[in-house]
C-alpha cells in the first residue's frame, strides 16, 4: 500500500491539533494533583457532570477519532520507513532524533493503550471512585508488579516523557513540513523551542504524578479513614 499525500497531512495536523493541545491540556490538569484530592477529583467530577451523549460526542470527536487516526497511520507509516543513520554517509544527528520519534511513537501506542484502559474504560466500568480519583493512584502507581514495586510509576513516566518527545520533535518537523521554518536560521529556533517543549511537557507530566504521593494529603485521607463515618459506630446521619 502506498502512503496518500492527503492523509499524510491530516496524520501531521492531526498530531498538533487536537492530539497535542489535548496533551498539554490534559497534563495540566493532571497537575491539579498538587492541590490533593478536591481539586483532582473535581476536574474528573467536572467532566463527569456532562450529559453522557455530549461527553461521549466530544471526546469522540476531540480525541478518540483523530487518536485512533493519527496512532493507526502513525503505525503504517512506521513499519514502511527504513532506519537511515546506519548508513556512515547519513549519520547526521538529525536522522537519529526522527528514528527516536517512530520509536517514541510506539511506546506512545502501547503507553496509550493500557493507560486508556485502565482510566477511561475502567473509569465508566466500575466507577472513577474506584479507579481514576486522587486517592486510587498513590497505590496503583506504587503496586508491586511481580514482586517489584513502583513499576507502574515507571511504566508512566516512560509514557509521559515518550509523548512529549514525540509530540516536541513533532512540532519542529510540522514547521519544516507545512513551510512554516525554511531557513536553517528559522528552523534552529524551533529547534530550541522544541527542546523547551520536551523539558515543559515532560515536568508537567511527572510534577502531576508526583503530586499523587504528597504527605499531606495521604496523611489527611489516612485521618479520614479512620474518621466516625467509617468507625465502629456505624455511618454518621448528616
Ligand atoms: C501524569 C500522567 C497522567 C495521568 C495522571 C492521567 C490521568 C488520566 C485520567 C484520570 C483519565 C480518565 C479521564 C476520565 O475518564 O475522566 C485519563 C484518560 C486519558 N488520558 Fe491520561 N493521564 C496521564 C498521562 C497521559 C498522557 C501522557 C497521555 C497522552 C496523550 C494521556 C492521554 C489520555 C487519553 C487519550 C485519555 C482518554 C480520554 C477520555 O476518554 O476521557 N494521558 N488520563
Ligand atoms: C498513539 C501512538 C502514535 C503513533 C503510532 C504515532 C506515530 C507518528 C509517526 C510515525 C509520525 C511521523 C510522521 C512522518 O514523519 O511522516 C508522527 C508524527 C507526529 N505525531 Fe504521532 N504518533 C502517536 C501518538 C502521538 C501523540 C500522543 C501525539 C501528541 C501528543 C503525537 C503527535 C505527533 C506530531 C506533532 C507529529 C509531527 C507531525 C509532522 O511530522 O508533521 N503523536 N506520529
Amino acid at each position: 500500500m502506498r502512503e496518500n499525500y492527503l492523509l499524510h497531512k491530516l496524520h501531521s495536523l492531526t498530531g498538533i491539533v487536537p492530539i497535542g493541545f489535548y496533551l498539554v491540556q490534559h497534563l495540566t490538569l493532571n497537575t491539579f494533583s498538587l492541590g490533593g484530592p478536591e481539586k483532582f477529583n473535581g476536574v474528573i467530577a467536572f467532566f463527569d457532570a456532562m450529559p453522557l451523549h455530549f461527553q461521549v460526542a466530544l471526546k469522540a470527536v476531540a480525541i478518540w477519532i483523530p487518536l485512533i487516526f493519527h496512532a493507526v497511520y502513525g503505525l503504517f507509516i512506521t513499519q514502511r520507513s527504513k532506519q537511515n543513520y546506519t548508513e556512515p554517509a547519513y549519520r547526521f544527528r538529525e536522522n537519529r532524533y526522527y528514528t527516536l520519534q517512530r520509536v517514541t511513537g510506539i511506546i506512545a501506542f502501547l503507553f496509550l493503550c493500557y493507560h486508556m484502559t485502565t482510566t477511561s474504560i475502567f473509569g465508566k466500568m466500575y466507577g472513577a471512585e474506584a479507579t481514576i480519583q486522587y486517592h486510587n493512584w498513590a497505590g496503583t502507581l506504587s503496586q508491586p508488579v511481580l514482586g517489584v514495586p513502583y513499576v507502574i510509576l515507571a511504566v508512566y513516566i516512560i509514557g509521559v516523557v515518550a509523548c512529549a518527545y514525540h509530540f516536541s520533535y513533532g512540532i519542529w518537523n510540522f514547521c519544516i513540513r507545512w513551510g512554516i521554518t525554511v531557513s536553517q536560521r528559522a528552523q534552529d529556533s524551533t529547534a530550541k523551542l522544541a527542546q523547551a517543549m520536551f523539558i515543559g511537557v515532560s515536568l508537567l507530566g511527572i510534577v502531576a504524578l508526583l503530586g499523587f504521593f504528597n504527605p499531606i494529603f495521604q496523611s489527611s485521607e489516612a485521618i479520614e479513614a479512620k474518621s466516625p463515618a467509617v468507625s465502629q459506630e456505624g455511618p454518621v446521619e448528616l
